[in-house]
This record gives structure tokens, sequence and C-alpha cells, in this order.
């Protein structure tokens, strides 16, 4: 029986989480699905935002869907030594995973143009996938402090850290329009050197048939809103990718319309985007989708059900296009937006 773990964390988190895990339970009734602690709610049980408990757990575990974890600007959590931080819970149950390389795809389905602040003929067809990589770079390089009126951060990668995500943006390009976009700032960074030239050679070895060029962060910044239709996969380092993920939410219409797939050494993490979403949290109103499209993700990636996967995508298009949720101008609730899912799902058009 496979097992999933589950991992609400705070704010809007266990809220999702909760949608996602009933569409799952819909879908494949065979799996085991285990709920534990991540983030703040596990620092205020445990004193560890993430605790041996959790990472016990995830040994035996085939796949692990997070929901989000963090507090407003204002929370105590904020103040805590930044190991005991939400987020560094996050940032350690990566690590632990070995998941280096996180699958964020940007999609405008047919029919749904309407919920894109963008004009139609613009959002019209737009299918990117963004390959962040996760493990590296700035976030987790050990060569970090600050005292007193100083501070710093260290981005650093190494040619086989790029090399093992460059891969994975290879791979997908070859199942997709065969064009990969690499992502960095090699006017001014000697690590985006490094990044470019590596990324390079190993096409040039081994990935002939995938067309790749090179940009610099601060255009793609622009051009991803301004023509998202010239992407197909963009390749990017830890940071930027991070930043231009939450930019292109826009194009769809919403953050809350972003899943995400982790994937590398171990089983993959399946989350959405968005962060706790504090200003929306305990009131129902949560859009549910990018973490039920994450399910589709961990049904097609983590579990190897591709055709179930497709089905929830499908049936999530049909509930956005009926029942769209606040943050969509629509007035569903997160019940409401999951229930039509779950009925959309029985519905011919879809199965
Ligand atoms: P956020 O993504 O939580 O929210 C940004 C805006 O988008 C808010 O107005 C919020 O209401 C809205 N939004 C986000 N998801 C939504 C959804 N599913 N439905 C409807 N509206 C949605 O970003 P933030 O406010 O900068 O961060 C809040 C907290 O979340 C911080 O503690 C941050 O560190 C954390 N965070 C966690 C993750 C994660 O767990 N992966 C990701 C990003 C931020
Ligand atoms: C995300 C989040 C995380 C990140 C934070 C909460 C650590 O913003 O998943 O995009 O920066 O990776
Ligand atoms: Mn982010």
């Amino acid at each position: 029986m496979p097992k999933v773990v589950t991992l609400p964390g705070d704010g809007i988190g266990p809220e999702v989480t909760a949608a996602a895990a009933e569409v799952l339970r819909e879908v494949a009734p065979d799996v085991h699905i285990e709920e534990h602690a991540i983030g703040g709610a596990a620092y205020e049980q445990f004193g560890d935002p993430f605790p041996q408990r959790t990472r016990d757990a995830l040994r035996d575990a085939d796949a692990v869907l997070l929901g989000t974890v963090g507090g407003a600007q204002n929370s105590p959590w904020n103040a805590l030594p930044r190991h005991l931080r939400p987020e560094s819970g996050l940032l350690a149950l990566r690590r632990a995973l070995g998941c280096y390389a996180n699958l964020r795809p940007v999609r405008v389905l047919p029919g749904l143009e309407h919920l894109s602040p963008l004009k139609p003929e613009l959002a019209r067809g737009v299918d990117i996938l963004i390959v962040r990589e996760l493990l590296g770079g700035i976030y987790f390089d050990g060569d970090r402090k600050i005292e007193g009126d100083t501070a710093y951060n260290t981005m650093r990668y190494t040619t086989p850290e790029v090399e093992r995500v460059a891969r994975v943006a290879f791979w997908a390009a070859e199942q997709r329009r065969g064009r990969v976009t690499s992502v960095d700032k090699a006017n001014v960074l000697e690590v985006s050197e490094l990044w470019r030239r590596d990324v390079q050679a190993l096409r040039d070895r081994e990935y002939r048939n995938v067309h790749l060029n090179h940009e610099y962060v601060d255009s793609v910044a622009m051009l991803i809103v301004a023509n998202p239709s010239r992407y197909d996969v963009i390749l990017t380092e830890n940071l930027f990718g991070d930043i231009l993920s939450d930019l292109a939410a826009v194009i769809p219409g919403s953050l809350g319309l972003m899943p995400s797939a982790s994937l590398g050494d171990g089983p993959g993490l399946f989350e959405p985007i968005h962060g706790s979403a504090p200003d929306i949290a305990g009131q129902g109103i949560a859009n549910p989708a990018a973490a039920i499209m994450s399910v589709a993700m961990l049904l097609r990636h983590g579990l190897e059900r591709p055709q179930v996967a497709n089905q929830v995508e499908r049936a999530v298009a049909l509930a956005l296009r009926e029942h769209p949720t606040r943050d969509l101008g629509g007035q569903a609730d997160t019940r409401t937006f999951t229930h039509a899912v779950l009925d959309a799902m029985g519905s011919p058009s879809v199965g």
C-alpha cells in the first residue's frame, strides 16, 4: 500500500491540505495517508519546526504532500533563532528528502483566459515549466552571518549541483516543446558564469536535440509577463526561481493556481508555491486549487498514475470555470470549490 505523508503546516496550509487530501482519498483509496507536523505548528507542539517524529515518518513514504509554513510579518516566530523558524523547517525537509529539482508549472488552460489579468491574447495557451534548483545557492550556503552592522550570505554552486538540475530541465523539455531558457545574472555574478558554462556544456554533450538559450533574470522578469508564450522550460537557480515563480503566478491569475513537485534522491515533495496567507487564514476562503493540482503532480511523479493525475487536473479546470474562488474574482469558498472538483470527477467529460 503506497504511503503519503501530509504536512499541513501553518495558516491556510491545513485548510488547503485537507481539501487536497480529500481529493487524494477519492481518486486513490488504496493510499495510506499519514499526517505529521511541520513549521510553526510543529514548533509549538515539539519545539522544532521539523521534528524527529516527522523525519522518521518520511523513511518509508512514497510521497510527501505539504501545505504551507510561516506566520504573519508580526508573528513571534520571526523573532526566534533562525533554525527554529517555520521556514527553516521547510528548508530542512527539502534537504532531508534530497529534492533538488523543483518543477513549477505555469499554465493558462483553454477557457480560463478570463482569470488572467493579462490580455486574453497574451494569456492564451501559456504553458511554462519553471525548473528551480532547490537545494543550493544562497539558501543553503553555510557561509552566512549577521553581526553588528554587517551581514552576509553566500551564493555558491558546484558543477554537479548545476548538472543534476539541468538534466531535469532537459528531460522535461524533451517531453514538451524542446526548448530550455537558462536564467542567470552572468553579466555580474561568477556563480552565474559557472551556471551558464555548465548548462551549455551539458546541452552540447548530451542533449543536442534540445534548443538552449540564456537570458538575464531582470529581463526575464519583464518578458515573462509581457510575452509569456516565448517560454517553454525555464531553468534557474534557487533564489531567482523563487522570485520568478511568484511573478509568473500573475499569468494564470493567482498564486492559488500554482502547484509544484520537488524531485530528487528520495520520495517527492508536492506543495503549492504560495505561503500561509495569514491575511485570509481561518476564514475558509483560501483557493485549494494549487494544493489539489499538487496532488495531481504527486499522482503523476510520485505514484506513477498519470491517468488519474489528468483526471484531477480536468476536474480542477471544470471547477475553476464554474466556481472560481475569491482570489480569482469569484464567490466560491474552499469547501464549495473542493466539492465542485469532487463532483466534476464523476462527470463524463472528466472520468
Ligand atoms: P503568501 O503567498 O502567503 O500570500 C501572498 C498573497 O496571496 C496574500 O494576499 C494571500 O492571501 C494570497 N494567497 C496566497 N495563497 C492563496 C490561496 N491559496 N488562496 C487565496 N489567496 C492566496 O505570501 P506572504 O504573505 O509573503 O507570506 C506569508 C507567510 O508564508 C510567510 O511566513 C512566508 O515565509 C510563508 N511562505 C511559505 C511558503 C511555503 O510554505 N512554501 C511559501 C511562501 C511564503
Ligand atoms: C517557496 C517559499 C519558500 C522558499 C520559503 C517559505 C522558505 O517562498 O516555497 O517558494 O523561499 O523556497
Ligand atoms: Mn516563494
